[in-house]
């Protein structure tokens, strides 16, 4: 799909690392104008430096209604329009079960994930341009209980009724909002080294339930903004390698 963004502005959030940064790369190989807005800047502008002159760093802290509006208004100075806002910052934390969840773990991990996606869907939606597009990363964890971490699977659970309920509020501009809920992938988030970028034809196949790449995910965020899924809105496209799909493999038990 070489071109497939051509003159349109793209914002990506999170975009210093991992999936954002591979989907910030992506929308500039397509042809996009890119804003990589993270709250780490000096990560954000390595990422816009690295994509090039089509590139600006932008601060926000998604968890700031105030933060996500200087974002978009930023945007809109320099570019003058925003046709594609992939909202994807996130937070994980070092959970380990409900007994290791206490109120300040909870309240940051929801107000990153949660009141930060919907800080940003409240800043773009005014704006958003005639035939744009939001995708917001969810996660596995926002369609299944995660035992580990139930405060991030909560507010990802949240982050799927939130692109449901604004379904409408696109659709009056004449945009689509979507989800994506990955599954294990391997980035910075869960401690693995950020993803070299490669031509997507030679994305490695992922072993069944195994991890997989943040160009994976970049590559299902940018299918998901193209007009070649122009029917598709209000969904929560699951990409996992069949994690949910199935139960466990069984072994099964021996006769006697
Ligand atoms: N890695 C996985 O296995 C996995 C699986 C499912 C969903 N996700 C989700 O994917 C998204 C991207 O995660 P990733 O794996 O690329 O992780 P990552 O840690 O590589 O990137 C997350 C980025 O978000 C930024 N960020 C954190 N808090 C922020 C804030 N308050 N304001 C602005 N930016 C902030 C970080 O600085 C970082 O650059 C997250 O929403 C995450 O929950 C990840």
């Amino acid at each position: 799909m070489a071109g497939t963004f051509a003159g349109k502005v793209a914002l990506v959030t999170g975009a210093a690392s991992g999936i954002g940064r591979a989907a910030a790369i992506r929308f500039a190989q397509e042809g996009a104008r890119v804003f990589c807005a993270d709250l780490n800047l000096a990560g954000a502008q390595a990422v816009a430096a690295e994509i090039g002159s089509n590139a600006s760093a932008v601060e926000v802290d998604v968890a700031s209604y105030a933060s996500n509006q200087a974002m978009v208004d930023a945007v809109l100075a320099q570019a003058g329009q925003l046709d594609i806002a992939f909202l994807n910052a996130g937070f994980y934390g070092a959970a380990e079960g409900l007994d290791t969840v206490d109120e300040a773990f909870f309240d940051k991990v929801v107000a990153i994930n949660l009141k930060g996606t919907f800080g940003g869907i409240k800043a773009v939606q005014p704006v958003i341009a005639q035939g744009g597009a939001v995708v917001v990363t969810a996660s596995a964890a926002g369609v299944v209980g995660h035992p580990a971490n139930p405060a991030y699977s909560a507010a990802k659970h949240g982050i799927v009724g939130l692109v449901k309920s604004c379904v409408d509020a696109f659709a009056a501009r004449g945009a689509r909002i979507n989800a994506i809920c990955p599954g294990g992938v391997e980035t910075p988030l869960i401690g693995a080294a950020d993803v070299a970028m490669i031509d997507p034809q030679a994305l490695p196949r992922v072993p069944l339930r195994g991890m997989g790449s943040a160009q994976h995910v970049a590559e299902v965020a940018l299918w998901l903004s193209s007009p070649a899924a122009g029917f598709i809105t209000g969904q929560a496209q699951v990409l996992d390698a069949a994690l949910l799909s199935t139960f466990a493999p069984v072994i099964l038990p021996v006769g006697p």
